[in-house]
């Protein structure tokens, strides 16, 4: 283990007092972290994200969206609201988590990464120790944190997703979009043979074209990686999305009562219902894990 990797070890693992945070008066609890990835872009995944974030709120759950989508960060886009603060002035600045969230609608907040993400590797000992304590404190303010990651096979990517509790695998009903969920699927599958991954199908036809692809994508999976996927439901093709995202309003606001919507507040139906439902394993552990897979 390199010196990085264990000062690193060592901040992560430092009592509440020890790191000097102002959190010693919360409780213990741990945010659910959930990516949204895809092997392929353009699938829907921000879409996904963004709704999925109101779908749970409304449930009355305390929502945070992490968008680290390098280059493409849309999130704010979706909301048609400009943050004024990124990742960068957490890292670089006296900037504190609380200050660096941006409000969205119906008290969803969210932090766009930029390029702030690469510049964890390069952090000095003070500026990571002051890091990871700012993100631990997700984990008093949030019941869940939704990452919306880029799409591909990149190391990046892949790091974001191992560090995850759980995974969200958007796809669409093309050819190509399978094919590439099911190469995300395999290189998760050699690094976390036991990853949760739940499948969710954008954009489909009909309800049975969403269960086909679904079905496709676990029984290859099972059959040849023996990794078993979850099905946690589908949206189906509705002009409402293209229309909102045109007005910057998340489709759900958009249209409470079109049939994106409805299918989206089954899936946070769905995914609130698991018996397992409370654990996750928090943003401290998250951020320490995915750190680590950045070579910190
Ligand atoms: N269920 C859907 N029905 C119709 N169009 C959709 C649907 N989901 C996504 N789209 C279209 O696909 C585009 C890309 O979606 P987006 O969420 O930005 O994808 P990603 O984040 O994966 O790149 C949207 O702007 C929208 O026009
Ligand atoms: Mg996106």
């Amino acid at each position: 283990m390199n010196d990085q990797a264990e000062m690193l070890r060592k901040i992560v693992h430092m009592k509440k007092d020890e790191q000097n945070d102002d959190s010693s008066g919360f409780d213990n609890k741990q945010a659910r972290v959930i990516t949204i990835t895809s092997g392929k872009g353009g699938v829907g995944k921000t879409n996904v994200t963004v709704n999925l974030a109101l779908a749970l709120s409304k449930k009355g759950l305390k929502v945070v969206i992490l968008d680290v989508d390098f280059g493409l960060a849309n999130i704010d886009v979706l909301f048609g609201i400009v943050p004024k603060y990124s990742l960068l002035d957490l890292i670089h600045d006296e900037k504190s988590i609380f200050e660096v969230l941006t409000d969205g609608p119906e008290n969803i907040k969210f932090l766009s990464g930029g390029s702030g993400v690469e510049e964890l590797i390069h952090l000095d000992r003070k500026k990571l120790k002051k890091f990871v304590s700012n993100i631990s404190l997700l984990d008093s303010m949030f019941d869940v944190i939704l990452i919306d990651t880029g799409a591909g096979l990149s190391q990046n990517v892949m790091s974001f997703v191992l560090a995850a509790d759980e995974v969200i695998l958007v796809t669409t009903p093309e050819p190509t979009a399978i094919t590439d969920a099911y190469a995300l699927v395999k290189m998760i599958s050699r690094r976390d043979h036991k990853k949760a991954i739940q499948v969710l199908v954008n954009r489909a036809e009909t309800r049975k074209e969403a269960e086909d692809v679904a079905n496709k994508l676990c029984v290859v999976s099972e059959k040849f990686l023996s990794l078993k996927l979850f099905k946690i439901g589908y949206i189906l093709y509705d002009e409402n999305v293209r229309k909102s995202v045109k007005m910057q309003k998340p489709f759900s606001l958009y249209n409470p009562r079109c049939t994106a919507t409805k299918n989206v507040l089954e899936i946070a139906d769905k995914l609130f219902s698991q018996p397992d439902s409370k654990i996750g394993s928090g943003a401290k552990s998250y951020i320490s894990k995915l750190l680590s897979f950045f070579g910190v």
